[in-house]
């Protein structure tokens, strides 16, 4: 273990364990990469998980993940080797996505770089989430981004990804992509890659629709710091006026109370644009409350939010919809600990066995 490693993991009080030979529904293991305030965590818990690793390197996302979970999550996953990361079953996380370079790639080799040629995730935060499963076999992963991740780069950055999980990793791989609003009043289009050691027999139920409304995750008093002042309201009315005019752009976001807001963003404390909330003739808009927004994201009521309302829109913009993991977490968690499946799984096996010896 190196020098820095150890530091790492010293600073981190949470218990190092590895996963039990025979795990069930109510005892398997996960990790949390790319933690941010622990959207992941909470919904993996939720369906019998214990969290035996978490990776963040933002201070603050760190003393959020603390207050809450009560373990400051490791640092730079950069510098984390696979080796000293506990076992687990799955692994999960939503890794910021980064262009893929294709300089110096003369052919695809194995993540070890057996032949020298850089890879071509090399260098980017996938690369590391890749290198985790290459040493520590979880028996599946699930990995969010934002549903662009598909189109990215003319779609290369996507087929890296697949090929890199599918081909060189050896797993079974079911891209899904989910929005948000079936579950929260909130339109949150993301793709979850989802990912098996084993040929399991997976598919993932639709959302259920419960009929979110706006409306019903606003509080019934706010303090007037969050109303938008004349200047700020004229600026945004002005600035979608001069993108109408020239019939492309910017519009602000009036959410309608009885339907669904548009995407929240970390970029949300600079004007809260995206997400405004009528207050009536008269009276300008309000931006939503930190609070507002911890429910729009589905977290629960006691989650502690420990940081200014700046850190805390960020935090919420850049996390995922709890509910929307949650279906995610059971989907999978059905499938590998479902025991008719994993009959049929051994069936299978033993028919392209005697099929082979025939
Ligand atoms: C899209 S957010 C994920 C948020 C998380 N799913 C949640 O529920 O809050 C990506 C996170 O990765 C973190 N991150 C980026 N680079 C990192 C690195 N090298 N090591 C550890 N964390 C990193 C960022 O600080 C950010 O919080």
């Amino acid at each position: 273990m190196t020098k820095s490693t150890k530091k790492l993991l010293a600073k981190q009080s949470m218990p190092l364990k590895n996963a039990q030979t025979k795990t069930t529904k109510e005892n398997f293991t996960f990790i949390d990469l790319f933690a941010g305030i622990g959207g992941f965590r909470i919904a993996f818990e939720s369906v019998g998980g214990e969290c035996v690793f978490a990776s963040e390197w933002d201070k603050l996302a760190q003393q959020t993940y603390e207050e809450n979970f009560g373990h400051i999550p490791a640092g730079d996953i950069t510098q984390i080797p696979a080796e000293e990361i506990p076992d687990h079953d799955i692994l999960t996380g939503g890794f910021p996505c980064q262009p893929f370079s294709i300089a110096g790639v003369t052919k695809h080799t194995a993540l070890g770089n057996a032949h020298g040629f850089a890879h071509p995730t090399q260098g980017t935060l996938f690369f590391d989430v890749a290198r985790i499963i290459d040493v520590k076999r979880p028996r599946a992963f699930v990995l969010e981004n934002v549903k662009n991740l598909l189109g990215h780069d003319k779609g290369r950055t996507f087929k890296v990804i697949r090929e890199t999980l599918e081909d060189e990793l050896g797993y079974h791989v079911y891209p899904v992509l989910l929005d948000a609003r079936w579950l929260v009043p909130q339109h949150r289009e993301r793709i979850y890659i989802i990912g098996f050691r084993d040929d399991i027999d997976f598919s993932l139920p639709p959302l259920p629709d419960l009929q979110p409304k706006f409306r019903d995750i606003l509080e019934p008093v706010v303090d007037p710091k969050y109303t938008l002042t004349d200047h700020l309201w004229k600026y945004l009315q002005d600035y979608a006026e001069k993108h109408r005019a020239k019939g492309n752009g910017f519009q602000f976001g009036m959410t309608d109370l009885n339907g669904v807001s548009r995407t929240l963003s970390a970029r949300y404390y600079k004007d809260g644009s995206e997400i405004l909330i009528p207050q009536g003739e008269g009276k300008n808009p309000r931006r939503l409350t930190p609070r507002e927004c911890a429910r729009l994201m589905g977290f629960p009521e006691e989650f502690k939010i420990v940081v200014s309302d700046t850190r805390a829109y960020k935090q919420f913009g850049n996390s995922v919809v709890v509910p929307v993991v949650q279906h995610v977490a059971e989907g999978i968690v059905s499938c590998l600990f479902d025991e008719t499946k994993q009959v049929r799984k051994r069936q299978k096996a033993a028919r392209q066995l005697s099929f082979a010896l025939s």
